[in-house]
């Protein structure tokens, strides 16, 4: 009998239990031993009904994603499925946690479902570029109808138990906190009613409502918006629509075609790539496990501006209260304002209650005065882009602040090094860099100084997991890991167009290649004089940053979508992007007054010059020891810039298009264009030489 699943009696119940930590994934020890266990219940005469239970913090939540790309080894996740489903015996399933993936499709072949009321279900395989492959296409339709089964397995989304039994997913929910005494209970109910085996493949009800309605090919219009450049989404409504057509039998055979489509594909390399990059960055180099993290009870936050707000929403909406200091009474309450509008949003859009919206919003305090952060143990600086500026604030801070809080900047390019010598606690000085909006991006960028303490860096690596986002630690340069790399995207970008190219060109290509939006839209959004700023700051320091036709937008206060005219225009209420002659004209007399004639610009030589530049300067971060891993850099760009998962990051694309593609390209570049951007990197050079990728680091 394997360790990981074991059978036992009780009474005439006969319980498989696995125990496969951390998440009783479906290895091929788990499979097997299901196989084994089914079979000593089968043949133990005591047992009239089985019970499928799993120890630990979860039921079954998926295939083995880590056995995925290896040859699959007997028995398969669709042949244990059918195994438990053939079953002459009533068999039940006792769901806690989460039931994911092929472990909602071992439910599904179980004959009777039970959950505790806080477990959830899902079938998320098209987050990692697939579809559920052990049947969850023809079963779940079976149970829930076509529509709902679209829902669940395109968006691969949780369901709670409570929704799921409604479905008609689940049997019982049990508002108990042990599963295992729930199956027994429900078990025995039904040995004591001798209820027969109920396969689900046997439903015919709900397949034949919707045998032949248009449900799908709406379905797949709704996609073609939702899920653009997508390959699994589609996938998965094909194997839906196969349940409605053909029967059960020849539905699975065409799941497993579809599933074979999907793992073959890129995309699903990629998307694997960003699950466990997204789980590896946790894990910091250097970092040990036991660092001490210090307790972030309350928050003190400068600005009430976008940002600030957006930061102050995060810890409000974990329950940890938040002072927010503004300068002003009235930028004050027109901060605290949108703040209520944000929340009162989520309200109508059916997110929160109306009582979690007065909750939220009763933890947001605020103030005029840095006196009342006297005993909050973590401060994010929030305000504009101003090295001065920030540094007067820190002293402030360290004047009030009890010794032990955390004074974090929000900063997203500016020396925390230098912010922090304005204290008498560098070590206690931290970038936490949020995204906009900050609210929503899930990315933070935790920027640790030369003499941020372990402690500190553990702690905030610990608070945004405690806000739920995706914490990456990073080292401390002039934009980090992200903006670093934009700001070399955005000049290139700027560049071509001063070249010729439009800035609806450059954004076309770049949102073709999976970017929810492109670098000139972004602008807009983020406000163009946050550019104009940084690129001021820099010429104020010195350095040789050429001019742009993007300063003469700011100089007409064209700041983006907040003034309704960037490098696009807005039409009141509306932030769809619209080309703009205006802009056009000050694009033309921007090449005139710089003397440059412009030229035709292809599509291909424009990806290649916003992604091969970026490419060349993460491997200059690599080599410079800011970002720790590739994968750092990867995840950085899908949570805070909506690089598409399913590319696996810009390091993981590179590695599929080839660095020996890209360093040669690079090289041309270097001499046709010029510049320190194009001069390519060490590691790059010594990557191709030496025939390996990123991902080999
Ligand atoms: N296979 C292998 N390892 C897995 C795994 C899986 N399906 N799911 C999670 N893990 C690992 C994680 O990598 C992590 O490992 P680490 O500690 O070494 O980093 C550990 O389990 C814990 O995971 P999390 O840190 O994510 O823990 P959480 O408690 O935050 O979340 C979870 C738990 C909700 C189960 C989350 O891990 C999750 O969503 N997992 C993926 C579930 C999934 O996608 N299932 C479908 C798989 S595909 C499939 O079933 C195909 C079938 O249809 C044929």
């Amino acid at each position: 009998m394997s360790e990981v699943v074991t059978y036992s009696r009780e009474g005439n119940v006969g319980v498989i239990t696995v125990n496969y930590p951390p998440v009783n994934a479906l290895s091929h020890a788990v499979r097997s031993g299901l196989i084994a266990a089914l079979e000593q219940g089968q043949e133990d005469s005591e047992a009239k009904v089985l019970l499928l239970v799993c120890e630990g913090r979860t039921f079954i939540a998926g295939a083995d994603i880590r056995e995925f790309g290896k040859p699959m080894q007997k028995p398969g996740l669709a042949e244990l499925v059918e195994t438990y489903e053939n079953s002459e015996k009533p068999l039940v399933a006792a769901i806690h946690g989460t039931a994911l993936g092929g472990g909602l499709e071992m439910a599904l072949g179980c004959h009777y479902r039970v959950a505790l009321n806080s477990a959830k279900i899902g079938l998320p395989e098209v987050k990692l570029g697939l579809l559920p492959g052990a049947g969850g296409t023809q079963r779940l339709p079976r149970l829930t109808g076509a529509q709902k089964a679209l829902e669940i397995i395109t968006s691969g989304e949780f369901v709670g138990a409570k929704d799921a039994l409604a479905l008609g997913i689940l049997d019982v929910v049990d508002d108990g906190e042990d599963v295992k005494a729930a199956g027994l209970a429900y078990a025995q109910q039904i040995a004591d009613e001798g209820k027969p085996v109920r396969r689900v493949r046997d439903l015919k009800d709900k397949i034949a409502s919707d045998k032949g309605s248009d449900v799908f090919d709406q379905f797949r219009a709704v996609l073609q918006k939702k899920a653009r450049g997508q390959f699994s989404p589609f996938k998965c409504v094909d194997a839906i629509e196969a349940a409605f057509n053909l029967p059960f039998a020849e539905g699975m055979k065409r799941e497993r075609e579809l599933f074979t489509e999907c793992m073959d594909s890129p995309q699903r390399a990629g998307q694997i790539h960003s699950f466990f990059a997204e789980r590896e960055v946790s894990k910091v180099k250097g970092l040990s496990k036991d660092t001490p993290v210090r307790d972030v009870n309350s928050v003190g936050i400068i600005g009430a501006g976008t940002m600030g707000g957006g930061i102050a929403m995060n810890f409000a909406n974990v329950g940890i209260p938040v002072i927010i200091v503004e300068m002003k009474q009235e930028a004050l309450d027109k901060g605290l304002g949108i703040i209520r509008k944000n929340y009162e949003n989520s309200a109508k859009k059916g997110r929160l209650t109306q009582q979690q919206v007065e909750d939220r919003i009763a933890l947001i305090t605020g103030s005029l005065s840095y006196d009342d952060f006297k005993s909050v143990d973590l401060v994010i600086e929030a305000v504009f882009e101003n090295m001065a500026v920030k540094k007067e604030i820190f002293a402030k801070l360290d004047a009030i602040c009890k010794p032990g809080t955390i004074l974090a900047s929000n900063t997203s390019t500016l020396d925390i090094d230098e912010i922090g010598s304005a204290t008498r606690r560098p070590e206690d000085v931290v970038g936490m860099h949020f995204f906009s909006p900050a609210n929503v991006m899930k990315l933070l960028e935790n920027v640790r100084g030369s003499k941020t303490s372990d402690e500190v860096k553990a702690t905030v690596m610990a608070v945004a997991k405690k806000i739920k986002k995706v914490g990456v630690l990073v080292g401390n340069c002039h934009g980090f890991v992200g903006n670093r790399m934009l700001h070399r995207r955005g000049a290139e970008a700027m560049t071509l167009v001063n070249e010729g190219a439009t800035p609806q060109q450059v954004d076309k290509v770049l949102t073709d290649l999976g970017y929810p939006m492109g670098q000139f839209a972004m602008s807009d959004l983020a406000g163009i004089d946050v550019g104009y700023r940084i690129r001021e700051e820099r010429r104020n320091a010195g350095e040789q940053v050429a001019p742009s036709w993007m300063d003469k937008l700011a100089e007409q206060n064209r700041l983006g979508q907040k003034t309704m005219a960037g490098v696009y225009k807005y039409e009141e209420g509306s932030r769809n992007p619209v080309p703009d002659a205006e802009v056009e004209r000050i694009i033309e007399g921007f090449r005139k007054e710089q003397d440059i004639s412009s030229r035709e610009i292809t599509d291909q030589e424009i990806l290649e010059r916003c992604m091969y530049v970026m490419v060349n300067e993460a491997a200059k971060i690599l080599e410079e020891g800011i970002a720790d891993r590739a994968l750092d850099i990867d995840v950085v760009w899908i949570y805070g810039y909506g690089f598409p998962a399913y590319r696996g990051g810009p390091m993981f694309w590179a590695d599929q298009v080839g660095l020996d593609v890209i360093l040669a390209a690079v090289e041309k570049y270097h001499a046709d264009v010029g510049g320190e951007q194009w001069k390519p990197a060490d590691l790059l050079k010594q990557l191709v030489a030496d025939g390996k990728k990123f991902g080999d680091l």
